[in-house]
């Protein structure tokens, strides 16, 4: 049967012993697309001993040498871009474009880690001691970074493998071997992309990845004492895994309310274009979407007519067709996304366009004067509805940005630089765009979110130093 896969464990593909399967529901269809092997503990256990036995050598294994198989793989992951995006279009509805688009992105971003690496892991550093009080030049403190031994890494059903590479290529650079956990959605590209892996030909054990219910591995994985990092992405299941883990590096990158602050001598034209960018790509299913408005009340008219003008241009439909706005990853999550709709037309939301819905798909959809007893003003409904609340001081927008428990990204719109610099300081996120919608990317920037949004900083660079640890060595001179 070519729609059931099997997982990843010792170089080799393999069916579970649970003789078990888990279903993944196509969002578009709704009927099931594929099927992945339902590990079990026993599994689990199994491809993290072989994990800790691969690590040894690898880290051993010339930075160079690393790095040459770490730009083979961004190679063959680009030439399997097309697979691979088929994948990402059935399993989590991604526009085929956008779906393209994140293959590319992943192999540049392994490539880009493997050079990265090479420079930030050859060197080290020097230290004398007599720069302390009361020493004498009769210590030399030599340190290099050294490896934490197996990486466990969380990828979201939003970006799949690019927030499985993300995490997998700072490990491997790093010396660290990995154990991959794929969401449901998303579960076969992520499979498909660790062949490509496979295929370059990294040393067995030294990648895995485990398929599965989060009931039956989840808590089994994050807590193992074999694992000696967590790198997640996701939602509240975090915050859990944080409480449970053991005392090792976490990396998280959680939820999001990102704000979208618009002042009035802010440019209203690129400010709409950057709100249907922002909030509507992927049909908003992204950590960093714009997910809520906050405008001046005199440029608010202007502002809200320019949007809708926008999104009555936005196609929705399969993402076959490369629709804008295409169905939104579950059906459970379509129907969060309602209940956040109508709880807001129940506390009186303008509706700036129809609420349309059939099946997962959600129509786009802007709601004007939204005020903050309304769920929607404070919770992420990852799909494609939008607030606006109108704001009458600069204040008040940072105090309802503020007053979220998030603090992923925010952005500011306005032409006085001053005032920009000013705000962003004010704003409890961990980054700020000024004229533009958050985002990640590039994928170099250091990415890190403030209060439930995360814990640690991502981006390449940040992300190879946190998978590693300070190692010293100090001479002592007679
Ligand atoms: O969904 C969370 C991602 O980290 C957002 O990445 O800004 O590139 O869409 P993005």
């Amino acid at each position: 049967d070519t729609t059931v896969f099997k997982f990843y464990s010792d170089g080799e593909w393999k069916k579970s012993t649970s003789g078990k399967l888990v279903s993944i529901i196509n969002p578009t269809t709704r009927k099931t697309q594929y099927k992945v092997q339902a590990c079990t503990q026993e599994e689990v256990n199994k491809i993290i001993e072989a994990a800790k036995t691969a690590q040894k050598p690898w880290a051993k294994t010339p930075l160079w040498k690393r790095a040459e198989l770490l730009h083979k793989a961004a190679a063959i992951l680009k030439e399997h871009r097309a697979p691979i995006a088929e994948c990402l279009v059935k399993e989590i509805a991604k526009p085929a474009k956008d779906a393209v688009t994140e293959v590319v992105r992943s192999g540049d971003l392994v490539s880009y880690c493997a050079e990265e690496g090479v420079r930030i892991l050859g060197e080290g550093k020097f230290l004398v001691s007599d720069s302390f009080p009361g020493n004498e030049r009769t210590k030399y403190c030599l340190t290099s970074k050294i490896p934490l031994g197996v990486v466990l890494a969380i990828p979201p059903f939003n970006y799949p493998v690019n927030l499985a590479v993300s995490k997998i290529a700072p490990a491997l650079i790093a010396g660290n071997s990995i154990v991959l956990k794929p969401p449901t959605q998303g579960a076969v590209a992520a499979l498909h992309m660790v062949h490509c892996f496979h295929l370059a030909g990294f040393p067995k054990g030294l990648i895995s990845c485990v398929t599965g219910k989060g009931s039956e591995i989840g808590d089994f994985l994050t807590m193992h004492p074999g694992v000696s990092c967590i790198s997640f992405t996701g939602g509240d299941t975090g915050i859990a895994i944080s409480k449970k883990a053991g005392m090792i590096p976490l990396q998280m990158e959680l939820g999001g309310k990102d704000a979208c602050i618009i002042l009035e001598d802010g440019d209203l034209d690129l400010a709409a274009a950057n709100i249907i960018k922002g909030g509507f790509s992927y049909s908003g299913q992204r950590c960093t979407a714009v997910k809520v408005i906050l405008i001046m009340e005199s440029v608010a008219d202007t502002l809200v007519e320019k949007v809708k003008a926008k999104v009555a241009k936005l196609t929705v439909g399969p993402p076959e067709d490369d629709c804008d706005i295409t169905p939104v990853v579950t059906e459970s999550s379509a129907n969060f996304i309602e209940g956040l709709v109508m709880d807001a037309k129940q506390k009186g939301a303008t509706f700036c366009q129809e609420y349309k819905r059939e099946g997962n798909l959600i129509w786009p959809l802007l709601l004007d004067n939204v005020r903050p007893d309304m769920r929607i003003a404070w919770e992420e409904p990852f799909g494609p509805v939008l607030p606006v609340i109108r704001i009458n001081s600069i204040e008040e927008a940072i105090h309802h940005s503020n007053a979220s428990n998030f603090g992923l990204q925010g952005c500011i719109f306005t032409r006085d630089i001053n005032k920009a610099i000013l705000i962003s300081d004010a704003m409890e996120t961990g980054t700020v765009q000024i004229n533009s919608a958050p985002a990640r990317g590039p994928d170099h920037f250091p990415f890190q979110g403030l209060k439930d949004s995360g814990i640690g900083s991502q981006g390449i660079t940040n992300s190879i130093n946190m998978m590693t640890k300070i190692k010293s060595t100090v001479i002592n001179l007679p």
